[in-house]
Parts: C-alpha cells; structure tokens; sequence
C-alpha cells in the first residue's frame, strides 16, 4: 500500500487492456487498488491466453472476465458478470485499448487496406461507443461515474508514421465528447480522454521509428515524457471525486509537449 490516499475508497471499476506490467491499464489498476477500489479485469481472449494477466489480477484480487471489444454480446457478459461480482453498479470504466492492422501489416498510409482500416477503427475507436453504449443500455453506471480512455496527440498534429491510428484517436476523442453530452445529461457519468506520451509498452513500440519519437518528445517536452506510471496516477484524479466536473475534454498528459514550439535541447541539436 504505497502512497495510498483511498482516493477511491468503495469504488468499483473495470479496467480493459492490461497486456503485460508494461502496459498503462496494468500500471493503472495497480493504482487503483493500493488507492481502495475494487476491480474487474478485462481483455480480448487472445491476450487473456498470454496468460500475464493473472499475476495482476492476484495482486489487486480481481477476477479477469475476458471480452472482444468489438462483439456486444461481450460487452454486456462483462458489465451483467462485473455487476454481480461487485454486487452493484460500477464506478469507472479504463478503456486502454489500441491496435492497427495496417500499422501491423506494413501498409504505409497512402496505400492503407480498407478492410484492415475498418478493423482497426472499430477495435481502437468505436469500441468506446460500444462499451458506453453496453453500459448505457444495462444501466450500470452510478451517477457521477467516470469513464477514461487513452489517446495521442497524433488526434491533432501530424505524426507520419502513425498512420491510421491517427485517424482513429480523432475517431475515439469525438465519440468521447459526443457519449460525453448524452452520458452526462442522463445521468451525470463524464467521460474524458487522457493524451499520453510515447511510452515502451507493446503497442507503443508497434509504431515505426519508435526509439526516435520517444526520443524526440523527450527532448521536446519541457517536463520529459510522462511515464506509464504517471498516466496511472492521472488516472486515479480522474476516476476520484476530486474531479467531478470534467467531462467532455481530451486532457494533456505530456510534460508540456502538446504546447511547446521548440525547446532550447532541440535548438542545440539542430545548431
Ligand atoms: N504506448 C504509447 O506510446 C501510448 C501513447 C499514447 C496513448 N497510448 C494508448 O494507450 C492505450 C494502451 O496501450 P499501451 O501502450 O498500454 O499498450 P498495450 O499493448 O499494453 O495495450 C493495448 C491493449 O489493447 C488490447 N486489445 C487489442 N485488441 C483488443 C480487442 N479486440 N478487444 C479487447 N482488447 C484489445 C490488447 O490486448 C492490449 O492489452 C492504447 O489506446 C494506446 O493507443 C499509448
């Protein structure tokens, strides 16, 4: 019990996309339990295989119920199993879930695969939609509830060798905004997304020319690139009650990159 403020004492949440310890959701539920939630895991089958996901879920004492973000039935087996686990409603949603198949596959933007792009669209962007909409329709939010999803800032700016996940991050902030108004109106539940830096988990290296772009943010952040761990304690703020009145934003969690022109370190390189 680290740094343990019962932030969220008696909440209840369901954390999607925990791979490895690498990963932010691991990094995050960790957080979450030393701050007194309690939690249910999630992640697609192919991944619950890898077999990773126990260890977390015996260390934060959480069941792991597995779900394909993009099938609803699903979506609601996990929500109707979190609600009978936790014998009630559910506090806060981490939806930390990205993939591109075209990214996977080599294909360079100009010359994407439609079908692959549709793929990668509804897996790392509509799957918010779905997820809220499951939660929405079973009614399994409490008042005040947050929801999180994770993002970058390639939403906004060019970064070409992110390709489609550039499209489906703006994708994933709008549909943020959009179920925002609808979930806030009916029953005050705020939904946010959090812009992280580069960060060394699996799916961060995926991207090309990772080791630079890391770098680079280093360099161009007057703060240094947030670390995953960082990105679970903004998490925490989040998910608490300390922050009611957030809803609707794509919130910076980036050092200062997102507002810096240039740094005095990346002037000396370029001199
Ligand atoms: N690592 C970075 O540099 C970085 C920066 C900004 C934002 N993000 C975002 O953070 C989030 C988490 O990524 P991460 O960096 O921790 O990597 P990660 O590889 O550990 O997590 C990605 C997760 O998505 C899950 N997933 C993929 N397809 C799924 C499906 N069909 N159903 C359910 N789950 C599925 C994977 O199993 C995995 O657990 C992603 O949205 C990512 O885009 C990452």
């Amino acid at each position: 019990m680290s740094m343990s403020n019962n932030l969220l004492k008696g909440k209840k949440g369901i954390i999607f996309g925990a791979l490895d310890e690498k990963s932010i959701a691991w990094k995050t539920a960790v957080r979450c339990h030393e701050e007194g939630a309690q939690l249910v895991l999630s992640n697609a089958p192919v991944a619950l295989r890898m077999g990773e996901i126990n260890k977390l879920a015996e260390q934060c004492n959480a069941p792991v119920i597995g779900a394909d973000v993009t099938n609803m039935d699903d979506l609601k087996n996990l929500f109707e199993k979190s609600m009978e686990h936790f014998g009630g409603k559910i506090d806060f949603v981490l939806h930390s879930i990205g993939m591109s198949l075209n990214v996977r596959k080599g294909k360079h933007y100009t010359e994407m695969n439609y079908e692959w792009n549709q793929k990668t669209l509804d897996i790392s962007a509509m799957s918010l939609h779905r997820v809220l909409r499951t939660a929405w329709d079973l009614d399994a939010l409490n008042e005040w509830g947050s929801v999180v999803a994770l993002t970058y800032i390639a939403a906004q700016r060019v970064f070409p060798d992110y390709n489609e996940m550039a499209d489906a991050k703006a994708l994933l902030e709008s549909v943020a905004r959009s179920f925002g108004y609808h979930y806030g109106v009916k029953k005050k539940v705020r939904v946010n997304t959090v812009s992280q830096s580069p960060t060394r988990t699996t799916a961060g290296s995926g991207v090309k020319g990772f080791d630079g772009f890391i770098n680079y943010a280093e360099a161009m952040s007057p703060l240094g690139n947030a670390t995953g761990e960082d990105c679970a304690n903004y998490c925490v703020t989040l998910f608490s009650d300390l922050t009611r009145y957030v809803t609707m934003q794509n919130l910076f969690h980036d050092g200062g990159f997102s507002f810096t022109g240039v740094t005095a370190g990346v002037i000396d390189k370029m001199g």
